[in-house]
């Protein structure tokens, strides 16, 4: 056997938890809160039948041969109409076509992150960003997060502690719609808050925007992206949890030094995102098959958060520790469970009785958070959902310690 010598970035490289877990969504008889998964049931698959065979028979000699790197210009207009929609004025030399958010995620630290450079992250934060991030060797900070998103004092000590001692975070990455682990949203005044920082202190911020069309109650927010008037937000999309994570299109937009940056980058990767699916994606957008998605998906996850809300009430025991999210939109549930208990030993014992869930560790950059989950409603079915909260609320149970009555 040879003798390999990695990299210093190989060798800091690990396995997503989360990748690992989406093994067990496999398993028929797994009830699985571990992913991200949009519900099958939902999938368009005639629209895409019927796209696909329009993309062959219209453009097929373009659709099977290789792309320009920013992005198939006709997918790009419609991604411009789509974001137009949205109530987001973009152009298309402010955007480019990415193989789905998490390469998106890698450009960026790609272009930003010099080893050891200070981001500041939320704390929980998505952990396919930490793996992005720490492959490239950055310095994390997380701020925390409160029911109404990162704490804006808690965000300017930060930005202050890393400039007094010389050393300019290179971003701050936020998800501030129905945040990835927590489902909690960023709050109006925070966001004008958070940008004011920004502009003080002369930051980047990259937001990370997923599920923001997937909000099934109370009032819809600007973004960060649309509220900047300076041009130091970039924003990120996909169509993996609007539409379907198969397509792994993904787009980022942002000023034009940056797109310039990212398609360069991008260029060393991949060469170009699939054309093949550039035009199915395009289709799709065009004939709005993507805006009828968004509105099935968010009528259906709105049940489904309200069946798990009803099951943790009903079934999880009484105690001031334990406390859960209460998301108006995406696909997750933070759970949190007294600090004496390890979520990583219940989740053994849950595998065994054939439920999973992620454990909250690895959405924190400094080892915290070893009492919390993520749960996903939005891939269980209705009846899974019920069942497999009551088999994690006897577990938690089990483990709760009885105040000892002085
Ligand atoms: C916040 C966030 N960013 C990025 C991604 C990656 O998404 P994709 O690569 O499928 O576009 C996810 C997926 O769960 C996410 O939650």
């Amino acid at each position: 056997m040879a003798d390999i010598q990695f990299s210093t970035m190989a060798k800091s490289l690990y396995r997503s938890e989360i990748r690992e877990l989406l093994k067990l969504t496999r398993q028929p008889d797994t009830i699985s809160f571990g992913g991200g998964l949009p519900d099958p049931a939902i999938f368009p698959y005639q629209a895409v039948e019927e796209a696909s065979l329009k993309v062959i028979r219209e453009r097929g000699r373009l659709a099977l041969q290789y792309s320009p790197t920013e992005g198939e210009p006709f997918l790009k207009k419609q991604l411009i109409d789509y974001m137009e929609r949205q109530g987001e004025n973009v152009t298309a030399t402010n955007m480019v076509v990415v193989a789905s958010s998490q390469q998106g995620l890698d450009l960026l630290a790609k272009i930003f992150i010099d080893p050891g450079d200070p981001i500041i992250v939320e704390k929980p934060t998505y952990i396919g960003a930490i793996q992005a991030f720490r492959a490239f060797r950055a310095d994390f900070h997380g701020v925390e997060l409160d029911f109404d998103g990162i704490v804006p004092e808690e965000l300017e000590k930060t930005v202050i502690r890393l400039l007094e001692a010389g050393r300019k975070p290179k971003f701050v990455y936020l998800i501030p719609d129905f945040q990835n682990p927590s489902g909690i949203t960023l709050s109006y005044e925070r966001r004008v808050r958070v940008l004011e920082i920004a502009s003080q202190y002369d930051l980047i911020i990259i937001e990370d925007t997923p599920y923001r069309e997937l909000r099934f109650q109370g009032e819809s927010l600007p973004s960060l992206f649309s509220m900047d008037k300076e041009e130091r937000v970039i924003m990120m999309k996909t169509f993996s949890k609007i539409f379907s994570p198969g397509f792994r299109i993904g787009w980022i937009m942002g000023p034009g030094s940056v797109i310039d940056k990212l398609v360069m980058a991008k260029q060393g990767t991949d060469l170009c995102t699939s054309a093949y699916i550039s035009f199915l994606a395009a289709f799709l957008l065009e004939a709005r098959q993507v805006d009828r998605q968004v509105v099935l998906s968010r009528g259906l996850y709105k049940v489904k958060r309200s069946v798990m809300l009803a099951a943790l009430e009903r079934f999880m025991p009484s105690d001031e520790s334990i406390s859960w999210s209460k998301p108006e939109g995406g696909m997750f549930l933070w759970l949190k469970l007294p600090d004496y208990i390890d979520t990583l030993e219940l989740l053994k014992e849950a595998v065994e009785k054939n439920v999973a869930f992620v454990i909250g560790k690895g959405f924190f950059t400094d080892g915290s958070g070893g009492n919390t989950i993520r749960l996903n409603y939005s891939f269980p079915t209705e009846k899974q959902i019920v069942e497999g909260i009551e088999r994690i609320a006897q577990l938690v149970s089990k483990r709760l310690r009885v105040p000892v009555m002085q």
